[in-house]
């Protein structure tokens, strides 16, 4: 092999530690691999030339049976078709679970759960002791979304190792896909749950204590349901052992529409937006719709109308494109149209690449929300920024990584920005990080029109495989 495929053009080529990597491999093999390597002259794990092979001919995808998948998973939901609705611990999360884990048994993976449902399929590597490369995303969905978005880093991710295995391929560090618990925050309100809790957050630990959901079920109670969290109120068992990944990569649609416009497969992720969120409450005196004249009353639900056409002014005198806000959330109590609402809740969204604009819109949105109260006479009974996330940089041994398995692929791709968060804005705090977005039709998510192309999922798909491939050499 080593003779057809010779070593030094992928060395150039991706990594130039490769060699010496391949070196500190040697020290650990065991003695009889060594005496025969010795012997014939060459490696007998010989995957770099093996990539070369494989890049240019061999990585096939069976789009066929992931579209399958992709269909047959979008079935658990609790909102008719084409809308998907999948919500953390509920009977169809738990069912989709099922699914997957049974998918990644089929493809010979270990499997195994952690505390909060996080879900762990691995491939050992020859050298099972090394830190995993891991890949994966995550399968919850909103209300009414679509059928994409996460669930092409999951189902893409076994596809990715099945490829690999189809190839042949053996990697030297095991590659783990994750299906991250809730990177969505419908339930419980807080984004990417599996992921910060892997990533080691306290604060978050302390606060599933006393989580409810909007029916006041709590957390613990909800994730007791689903089987998880079973005799266990602190989560820190959750939390990744330091160096337990040498890398992490995610396979997600864009969500946005420029890669589709522009006609390149394969975005690159460079940096991820830093999110914020943010839970407001107003209370005033409520009362009869006719009886109670304008001068008397103060509405709670003017208050939250007043504060969200705050968020967009103060959103919009950031003066920069990449600064948003959202007001996604606006709930009147008692919710009558001839009675006053006495209380509103309201939940604010707002991220930027720029942290420190970020927090600044976050100030502005908290001084209007005093002036409000003032003004109306209400009382601004909560504002609780539930996160306030830093963005995350990608490593640029896997930026490089990527790219490189892009170019072998002869896939035309780009450096972006990823303005939608992900698990791996979480991940990338303990293992460096990189993302690999393919095109989605018109940039939809979030929404049932959400839609990606067979050929395209592929592209990502064996992007992802051969990322991983090289990764898993390193
Ligand atoms: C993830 O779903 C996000 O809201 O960016
Ligand atoms: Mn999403
Ligand atoms: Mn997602």
């Amino acid at each position: 092999m080593a003779q057809r495929f010779p070593l030094l053009p992928f060395l150039v080529l991706c990594l130039c530690s490769s060699a010496s990597i391949i070196g500190i491999a040697h020290q650990h093999e065991d003695s009889t691999t060594q005496t025969m390597e010795d012997f014939s002259g060459y490696p007998i794990h010989d995957h770099h030339s093996f990539i070369q092979n494989f890049a240019s001919s061999s990585l096939s995808v069976d789009t066929e049976s992931l579209q399958n998948q992709i269909d047959e998973l979008a079935t658990f939901s609790d909102t008719p078709a084409p809308s998907v609705t999948r919500i953390l611990y509920t009977e169809k999360d738990v069912l989709a679970r099922r699914y997957i884990k049974n998918l990644m048994g089929i493809s010979g993976l270990s499997v195994r759960e952690d505390a909060v449902g996080n879900i762990f399929g691995r491939w050992d590597g020859y050298e099972p002791n090394l830190p995993a490369v891991a890949t994966g995303s995550h399968i919850d969905a909103i209300p009414y979304s679509g059928k994409y978005d996460g669930v092409v880093g999951v189902l893409g991710a076994i596809e990715a190792i099945n490829s690999l295995k189809r190839s042949g391929f053996k990697p030297r560090r095991s590659l783990e896909i994750i299906l991250f618990t809730s990177e969505e925050p419908t339930r419980f309100g807080i984004g990417c749950l599996g992921s910060r809790l892997l990533a080691g957050s306290e604060v978050l630990v302390k606060a599933l204590q006393t989580t409810v959901d909007g029916q006041n079920k709590s957390f613990l109670d909800a994730a007791r349901a689903a089987g998880y969290a079973k005799d266990q109120d602190d989560l820190s068992s959750v939390f990744l052992r330091k160096g337990s990944y040498s890398a992490f990569v995610e396979l997600h649609i864009e969500q946005g529409p420029i890669l589709e416009e522009e006609d390149i497969s394969i975005g690159i992720v460079t940096a991820i937006a830093a999110p914020a969120s943010i839970k407001v409450e107003f209370e005033g005196n409520g009362g009869h719709a006719g009886a109670v004249l304008m001068p008397n009353r103060n509405d709670a639900g003017l208050a939250a109308a007043e504060l969200a056409l705050a968020v967009e002014k103060h959103v919009l005198e950031s003066g920069s494109i990449d600064t948003v806000g959202t007001v996604g959330i606006l709930e009147l109590h008692p919710g009558a149209i001839n009675s006053i609402p006495s209380k509103s809740h309201l939940e604010i969204d707002t991220r930027d690449i720029d942290e420190q604009r970020r927090n600044n819109v976050i100030e502005k949105i908290y001084q209007s929300a005093i002036k409000i109260e003032k003004d109306r006479r209400v009382r601004l009974s909560e504002f609780k920024i539930v996160n306030q996330d830093p963005p995350a940089l990608s490593d640029k041994s896997i930026t490089e990584a990527m790219e490189a398995a892009s170019k072998e692929l002869n896939l035309p791709h780009k450096l972006m920005i990823s303005r939608a968060y992900h698990d791996s804005l979480f991940m990338a705090r303990v293992s460096p990080m990189g993302m690999i977005f393919i095109p989605c039709y018109k940039g939809y998510s979030h929404k049932p029109e959400e839609y990606a192309s067979h050929q395209d999922i592929a592209n990502g798909v064996k992007v992802l495989a051969l990322t991983l491939a090289k990764l898993s050499l390193n």
